[in-house]
């Protein structure tokens, strides 16, 4: 076939795909141009919603109510309402999610809570007593083990809480984590999807094996909440953080969540009591006493603007299941894969992403030479994606509003970009 009619093929089945497209209609809740925006992954589009609702909070909720908006306007019990809006996203029944801070700063309060969790200094860890040994389930459990190809930021976070709890870090890649988690290891820091490649990793089971050993599973769900289908408690995560300004599409710097499983709530002694998570916080007291339920995760004053505004970001969710939105995530990325394939001369790209679904996260990761300087030319020509040094160009879809023809375009513009 010559490589028009290649092109007219793929351009009839990418508009085939988007009339039979259930979300189709979700496009237009955002604020989107003729861009292909392939960067949902790192900072997602605008819903169309917010800015209205934000100038409201600014000009009424701020202007006018002031200081009486912590109640009247719902301030104050933010971080846990919008925590329940997050929740059905990611498998959590409510009353388990809290926003608030960054991801950076969830990652440290969950992982040295865990370590804390496991080692039973808040009474002990359920579950703990069966397989962590007689006695003291907690006792001798020195070990953190982190993903060794963990975003930056989750490392660094754990080497700190390791040298802050006394533990040894082990950072392995996830798959050899069954094999490693024993009675010595406290907690568990995993991606579920990698942030480079898009690889998924398997939460069901390596959280099982976590478990097993009578350690504790804190997951980072950055690159999987609103992309894929999570199960936070039908699965028996023990903790998890988020981000909400890619797939959740909460706009830049938008607050982080921290999930903290119900049967642990009680006993989470997290290393940022702040005044906010005080039982009392008008009471001023000198001594910390942590209030009940995932509260006890807030630390200070919630940064309203963007927290509202994320809320506002939320509303896209509504009749929308997560299920649909990832049978069209692998639908776009099978899409666009075989377009590469068609369009992009053999060995110019080599994709890191697995093929198989299972293994496969909401995003395509191609490695290329030059891969700087292709995403600059992208970009130029209306393809927006992102690069990871060295070599990686990163293609981030979105199932609310990235099309087929989207997948089609960028395949196309990817090839004449390596033809130029
Ligand atoms: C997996 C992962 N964790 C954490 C972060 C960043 O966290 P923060 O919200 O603190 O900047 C990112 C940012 O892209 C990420 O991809």
């Amino acid at each position: 076939m010559s490589d028009r009619a290649v092109s007219a093929r793929l351009r009839d089945e990418a508009r085939s795909l988007d009339a039979a497209d259930e979300l189709r209609a979700k496009r237009a809740e955002f604020v989107l141009d003729d861009t292909v925006y392939l960067d949902g992954n790192s900072l997602g589009a605008l819903p169309a919603q917010v800015p209205g609702r934000v100038a409201d909070v600014i000009a009424r909720q701020w202007g006018e109510l002031r200081i009486r908006s912590w109640d009247e306007s719902g301030w104050w019990a933010a971080p846990e309402r919008i925590g329940d809006r997050i929740a059905p996203l990611v498998g959590a029944a409510p009353g388990q999610i809290v926003v608030g801070d960054s991801t950076s700063v969830n990652v440290f309060k969950a992982l040295v809570g865990a370590v804390r969790l496991a080692r039973g200094e808040e009474g002990g860890h359920p579950g703990a007593g069966a397989s962590g040994g007689a006695g003291h389930p907690g006792e001798g459990r020195d070990e953190i083990i982190v993903d060794a190809t963990t975003f930056p930021t989750d490392g660094y976070i754990a080497q700190s809480a390791a040298r802050l709890t006394g533990c040894r870090l082990t950072p392995l890649a996830p798959a050899d984590v069954p094999a490693a988690v024993s009675s010595r290891t406290a907690a568990v820091l995993l991606n579920h999807a990698d942030y480079r490649t898009g690889r998924l990793h398997d939460l069901p089971s390596l959280t099982a094996a976590v478990r097993a050993a009578g350690a504790l599973a804190v997951w980072d769900l950055c690159h999987t909440a609103g992309a894929l289908p999570v199960g936070l408690d039908a699965h028996g995560v023990d903790l998890a953080v988020g981000c909400t300004y890619k797939y959740l599409n909460g706009g830049p710097g938008s607050p982080a969540y921290l999930y903290v499983r119900e049967e642990h709530q009680a006993r989470f002694d997290s290393p940022l009591p702040g005044w906010t998570s005080h039982v009392e916080p008008f009471g001023m007291r000198p001594e910390f006493e942590a209030a009940q339920g995932v509260t006890r995760g807030r630390v200070g004053t919630p940064d309203i603007l963007s927290m509202l505004a994320l809320e506002a970001a939320l509303d896209v969710w509504d009749g929308v299941a997560v299920e649909a939105v990832r049978a069209k995530s692998l639908a776009l990325t099978d899409f666009f894969l075989r377009c590469v394939a068609a369009y992009v001369p053999k060995g110019r790209v080599e994709s890191i992403t697995p093929e198989a679904h299972a293994e496969r996260g909401s995003q395509v990761a191609l490695r290329c030479e030059g891969a700087g300087d292709v995403m600059k030319r992208l970009i130029e020509r209306g393809v927006v994606g992102d690069f990871r040094a060295p070599d990686v160009l990163r293609f981030g879809f979105t199932p609310l509003y990235v099309s087929f023809a989207d997948a089609e375009r960028a395949a196309r513009v990817l090839a004449e970009t390596l033809d130029a």
